[in-house]
């Protein structure tokens, strides 16, 4: 096992995205400008996959892909796990690698994560990795400088692969960082859920905007009001001007910009929550996304609520014109962990929402939650269950048919779902 050269595009998320960020690529890239045909990914344990790289792939996940929390572009391995023989291993591979710039002068910053089993420490293992690259970029007839804010070049530093065949793995970012950070977040609640989980939550789903209203209980902030909004128009979650990695030259020709994918979609959402306090949170939320104009406005409503007091008439009356027949109730409800003693209060929560959303015959229920007492308290049987982590406890996505209609039924013929396929 020798160090190599390696040229995947990486898709990385939480624990078990791995599917959902396979088929919200797939359908970014069927919607992109672009004739391509997605190949499928290989994929590593249940949180990356890797594709063969295509400049307009890579472009279209760099710029609108939500579900994945780091996007990047594999640049080289090696086998070493002690530091002289790991920058002897990168140095002539970097210096040869015609990806990068010949006699240019850039700035990097590098992050090494779950480098446990090498024998060196995190920094150090930074360090060599950050002087492997000086040394090439010399090599190259330019120079790499570390800075670290708002460098060119964010590296990133992985250990990868089986037990036995372990290797570091050297990344170029190409997503602008952790894409849970979409710079769009003005406020927040006590306990805000990752963007990046909002949107699998309502992928996993297969929320259908054209045809279901989505409806959060238990906004806070309004995270996943907002996930659900910019998901259901395809919005970018990255301008092309602001991603210096897409100034390489294989990059050339692709668009400046990155415009909504499905611009005239309207989708009808509310988001409510117990607490007055959160109805400023989410009008800043949802203007600093975008979200503003009169068809969104109209269409996208907060208000203050006990989610129990919810019903199909009072739906109706704040969202007349939405479909009722059929919708999504999308939210993470209260952990109940974090501040003592109040795990009995939440399970009493998670009854009454079964019961009150069991009002809502024909629609579905997709939760985030991280209290295995939530499925008996809600009392339903989930159709679907995935394991998943949320402020580092043990969480699940869970999805459940509401009302008298059970599973199967679920899924209409020929309607669209926030694939909008
Ligand atoms: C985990 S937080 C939701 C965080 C939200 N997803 C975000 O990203 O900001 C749970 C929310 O449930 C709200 N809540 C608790 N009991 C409620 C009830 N009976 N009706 C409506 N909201 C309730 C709390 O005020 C809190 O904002």
């Amino acid at each position: 096992m020798a160090a190599q050269a390696e040229s995947a595009l990486r898709l990385s998320g939480t624990v078990g995205a791995n599917k959902v960020m396979e088929s919200e690529l797939l359908r970014l890239v069927k919607r992109s400008p672009f004739h391509v045909r997605l190949p499928n990914p290989a994929r590593q344990g249940s949180t990356a996959l890797r594709y063969p790289f295509d400049p307009a792939v890579a472009w279209v996940a760099a710029c609108y892909h939500r579900s994945s929390s780091r996007i990047g572009w594999e640049l080289v391995s090696s086998p070493a796990v002690r530091l002289e023989p790991l920058v002897a291993d990168l140095v002539p591979l970097l210096a040869a690698d015609d990806r990068l710039p010949r006699g240019r002068s850039v700035t990097f910053t590098v992050e090494v994560k779950g480098a446990e089993d090498f024998e060196a420490g995190p920094l150090q293992l930074r360090g060599a990795v950050k002087s492997a690259f000086e040394q090439a970029m010399q090599k190259r007839g330019g120079r790499a400088v570390v800075q670290s804010r708002a460098a060119d070049w964010a590296m990133l530093v992985r250990r990868v692969g089986p037990e036995n065949e372990r290797r570091t793995l050297v990344i170029l970012d190409l997503g602008g960082g952790p894409r849970h950070l979409r710079g769009q977040r003005v406020a927040q609640g006590p306990a805000p859920l990752r963007e990046t989980m909002a949107a699998q939550l309502v992928l996993l789903a297969h929320w259908m905007p054209h045809v279901e209203p989505l409806v959060d209980p238990t906004a806070g902030s309004g995270t996943i009001a907002v996930e659900a909004a910019l998901l259901a128009r395809g919005f970018a979650v990255r301008k092309p001007a602001d991603l210096p990695a897409l100034r390489l030259p294989v990059f050339a020709g692709l668009p400046p910009q990155a415009p909504p994918l499905y611009p005239d979609t309207r989708p009808y959402i509310l988001a409510s929550d117990v607490d007055e306090a959160c109805i400023a949170w989410m009008i800043g939320n949802l203007r600093a996304s975008g979200l503003t104009g009169r068809d969104i406005e109209h269409s996208v409503v907060v208000r203050t609520m006990n989610a129990i007091e919810l019903t199909p008439k009072r739906f109706a009356d704040i969202l007349p014109d939405a479909p009722r027949e059929r919708g999504l109730f999308a939210f993470n409800p209260p952990y109940g962990r974090r501040m003592q003693g109040e795990d009995g209060d939440v399970l009493g929560l998670y009854r009454d929402l079964g019961r009150t959303l069991r009002r809502f015959d024909g629609w579905r229920a997709a939760v985030i939650v991280a209290n295995e007492g939530f499925k008996a308290a809600f009392n339903a049987r989930p159709s679907m269950v995935k394991p998943t982590s949320a402020a580092g406890l043990r969480a699940e996505f869970l999805v459940f048919d509401l009302g008298r209609r059970q599973a199967g039924k679920r899924r209409i013929s020929g309607a669209r779902s926030t694939s909008h396929k």
